[in-house]
C-alpha cells in the first residue's frame, strides 16, 4: 500500500488499482451515485467497490491530479477547456439519479433547492486526473449534493479562473486572466445567458455556504475542518466573496 499525497494528509492510500479513503454517513449514498454515473455510461469517476468499517474502497482513477493552476499544463487553456466539458458530461450522467434512488439519501453538505442533479460539490484542479494535458476523471465525491448545476458551475468557475485576490497566496493569474478564464470555461460548459447573469451572486452564496458549514463543523469539533479554518480556508473564502463583489460589473460584462 502506498499513501497519496495531496489530500488529506497520511488518510488516502493506494492499492493496486484501489484507492482507500476514510468513509463518513454519506458513503453509501455517494456510492449509490457513483453506480448511478457508470450505468449512464460516465467513466470519468471512481467506481465504488465497498465500504468497510469507517473506510471506502473506490477504483483509481488514471491520470495526473495537480492542484497547482501555477503548473503549465494544469493552468493551460487546453486543461480549462477539458476541464469545463468534463464537468458538464458529468451534470448530464448525473441527472436521474435523484428520481431514481429509492433509498434514504444521506449527503455530507446540506441540498440546496431546486433539486436539479447531484453536483460534485468540490469541482477543482485538486480533485481532477489530467492525462495528455487534458481532464480526464474525477475523484473525491465526499461533497456531492443535490443543488442547482449552476451552484457546481459556480464554485467550479472560482476554482479554475480563479476568481480570487491576485494577492493571495498562489494565484498566478491577473483579473484580466481571471475574467478571460471564467468566460471561456462558461462557453465551453455551455452556459446560458441566464447563467451568466446568475453566476457572480452564485460563486458569493456559495462561497458563504463553504464558510458557514466549515465553521459550523469546526465548532462541532470536526478536525480536518478545524485545520482547514486554522490554515485560514474560511478567511480566504471570504476575501474571495469580497473581491467577486468588487469585480461584479467587470465579470458580468465579460460573460455576457
Ligand atoms: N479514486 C482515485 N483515483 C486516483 N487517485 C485518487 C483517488 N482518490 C484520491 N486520489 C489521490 O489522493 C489524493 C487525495 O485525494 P482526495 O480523495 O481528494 O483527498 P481529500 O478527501 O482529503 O480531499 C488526490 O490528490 C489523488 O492524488
Ligand atoms: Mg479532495
Amino acid at each position: 500500500m502506498k499513501l497519496l499525497e495531496g489530500g488529506r494528509a497520511g488518510q488516502i492510500w493506494r492499492d493496486g488499482n484501489t484507492v482507500i479513503r476514510p468513509s463518513g454517513a454519506w458513503t453509501p449514498t455517494a456510492h449509490r451515485f457513483l453506480r448511478h454515473l457508470r450505468s449512464r455510461g460516465f467513466s470519468g469517476a471512481p467506481d465504488p467497490i465497498e465500504i468497510t468499517g469507517n473506510q471506502e474502497v473506490v477504483s483509481y482513477v488514471t491520470g495526473r491530479v495537480c492542484e497547482d493552476l501555477s503548473d503549465q499544463f494544469v493552468g493551460s487553456e487546453r486543461m480549462l477547456l477539458s476541464a469545463a466539458n468534463l464537468l458538464r458530461e458529468f451534470h448530464s450522467a448525473s441527472q436521474g439519479f435523484l428520481e431514481s434512488d429509492r433509498e434514504v439519501q444521506t449527503w455530507m453538505l446540506p441540498p440546496q433547492e431546486p433539486y436539479e442533479i447531484v453536483c460534485h460539490g468540490d469541482y477543482a484542479p485538486y480533485n481532477v486526473a489530467t492525462a495528455d494535458h487534458a481532464a480526464v476523471g474525477i475523484i473525491d465525491f465526499d461533497t456531492a449534493h443535490p443543488a442547482p448545476r449552476l451552484w457546481d458551475l459556480a464554485y467550479s468557475v472560482y476554482r479554475w479562473a480563479p476568481l480570487s485576490d491576485p494577492a493571495n497566496p498562489d494565484v498566478t493569474f491577473s483579473l484580466d486572466d481571471q475574467l478571460r478564464r471564467a468566460e471561456i470555461f462558461c462557453t465551453a460548459y455551455g452556459a446560458t445567458m441566464e447563467d451568466r447573469l446568475q453566476l457572480p451572486e452564485m460563486i458569493c452564496r456559495r462561497l458563504q455556504a463553504l464558510v458557514d458549514f466549515m465553521l459550523a463543523s469546526a465548532a462541532a469539533g470536526d478536525a480536518t475542518f478545524t485545520e482547514d479554518v486554522n490554515a485560514g480556508d474560511a478567511l480566504l473564502n471570504l476575501r474571495d466573496i469580497d473581491y467577486v463583489r468588487r469585480h461584479r460589473d467587470r465579470l458580468l460584462k465579460t460573460l455576457c
